[in-house]
């Protein structure tokens, strides 16, 4: 696990140093004045520290209470903890959610058994080594327990700092973490680091809360740009995950008589344009169950319609052949599941695109060339501009001619 001390280059925050000690001044002692009585801060216990932590990590304080007791009572030490039996450790945990946690944690109890002598270590870097502890854990035992200087950077630190500071970073991203601890390390105080942290994390729930319901009691407001600008709605920035939708698409390798593949660009409703490819489709049905026939109709539906079209324009009125006598698989189709399905990632869409070589049986294509529509030879292919997709999916069926 990396560890990121904080870098003031990053961003410097311009207050004057008595400033930055009525800052911390005034955090402390609305902090001495108003903190939750917590089980957990009644202790310099590093063991029951780390506890509390990990279970407050995706579950409420109240909640915490009554399973932090019990679990500190069944499994008092670090060595309890090692040698637990893993049904004791879902029943103490049976509720909290995440077994993976409790697991994390007795691999880590077993480490500092064998790596450490049975007790915690006293840096981030050995905080750090153990199973299941990050950056904010390892910061929140190392500051509360060891008093190491260390900003514990959770959601709530993030918060209240963007407030207090109007920052634009969105907070989903992991590198903004580092402009988060750059600031930070600036305000935190070196005396008391463990109740600078827990400050900030009652400040965060209590009073400068997301919905930011009543910014007057807060004991900080003469600190904060967003208070005094009345900008507190807009912080933090967090920009919602649009998330990636995923398709299943068939690339069709159409080759006629002289063998040549059909070749077409894409035309600005969609995406790639300007690119050429195979004539790509969104598949129907799922692949694993699909019959040869299921396999070309969306193809030859397409065709077709191309086919008219084009025709409509030319005033051509011949009938045209029904697609599907035109059209057979080259190669034997039920090889095809040994060419890889070629994973294509845009910003918020995934394509899964599956090729099917397929193999025009008349000499007459059909369809004339025009400006977005070829026939064209394997080698000639490579001389148009194609995107990285229609590389990849030329190089997998190099795998399979
Ligand atoms: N959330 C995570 N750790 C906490 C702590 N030590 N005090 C209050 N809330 C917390």
């Amino acid at each position: 696990m990396t560890y990121i001390q904080g870098d003031p280059s990053l961003y410097d925050i311009n207050w004057s140093t008595d400033k930055i000690q009525a800052f911390r001044q005034t955090l402390l002692a609305w902090y001495d004045e108003t903190k939750r009585d917590l089980p957990w801060r009644n202790t310099n216990d590093p063991y029951k520290i780390w506890v509390s932590e990990i279970m407050l990590q995706q579950t409420q304080v109240a909640t915490v209470i009554p399973y932090y007791e019990r679990f500190i009572e069944t499994l008092p030490t670090i060595q309890a903890l090692a040698n637990a039996e893993e049904e004791t450790l879902l029943n103490l945990w049976q509720g909290l959610g995440y077994y993976s946690r409790v697991r994390n944690m007795q691999i880590a109890a077993q480490q500092i058994v064998a790596d450490y002598a049975g007790a915690m270590p006293q840096t981030m870097k050995g905080l750090l080594s153990l199973k299941g502890i990050g950056p904010y854990t390892a910061a929140a035992i190392g500051s509360i327990a060891f008093g190491l200087v260390e900003p514990a950077i959770d959601g709530n630190l993030m918060r209240v700092t963007a407030r207090l500071f109007e920052l634009d970073a969105d907070i989903s991203q992991p590198k903004s973490r580092k402009l988060f601890a750059a600031i930070l390390y600036q305000l935190i105080d070196a005396e008391r680091p463990g109740d600078f942290n827990q400050a900030l994390m009652d400040m965060g729930p209590t009073i400068m809360t997301p919905a930011n319901l009543n910014p007057e009691a807060s004991p900080i407001k003469e600190f904060d740009r967003s208070y005094q600008n009345g900008t507190a709605h807009l912080y933090p920035v967090k920009k919602k995950k649009v998330k990636a939708t995923e398709h299943q698409l068939i690339a069709y390798v159409v080759q006629n008589l002289q063998g040549e593949w059909l070749i077409r660009k894409h035309d600005e409703q969609e995406l790639l344009t300007g690119l050429w490819h195979f004539p790509l489709l969104e598949q129907s049905v799922v692949m694993e169950a699909v019959s040869e026939e299921e396999l070309i109709e969306p193809f030859s539906d397409w065709w077709a319609e191309q086919n008219s079209l084009l025709n409509d324009y030319a005033f051509e009125t011949e009938p045209s052949i029904t697609i599907n006598q035109q059209l057979m698989p080259f190669g034997d189709l039920s090889t095809l599941t040994l060419l890889p399905k070629v994973k294509h990632v845009f910003s918020h869409r995934v394509w899964h695109v599956q090729l099917v070589p397929l193999m025009m049986k008349i000499d007459q294509a059909g369809l004339q060339e025009n400006e977005n529509m070829r026939w064209q030879s394997p080698k000639q292919i490579r001389d148009l501009p194609v995107s990285t997709l229609q590389q990849k999916l030329l190089k997998a069926l190099e795998s399979y001619l």
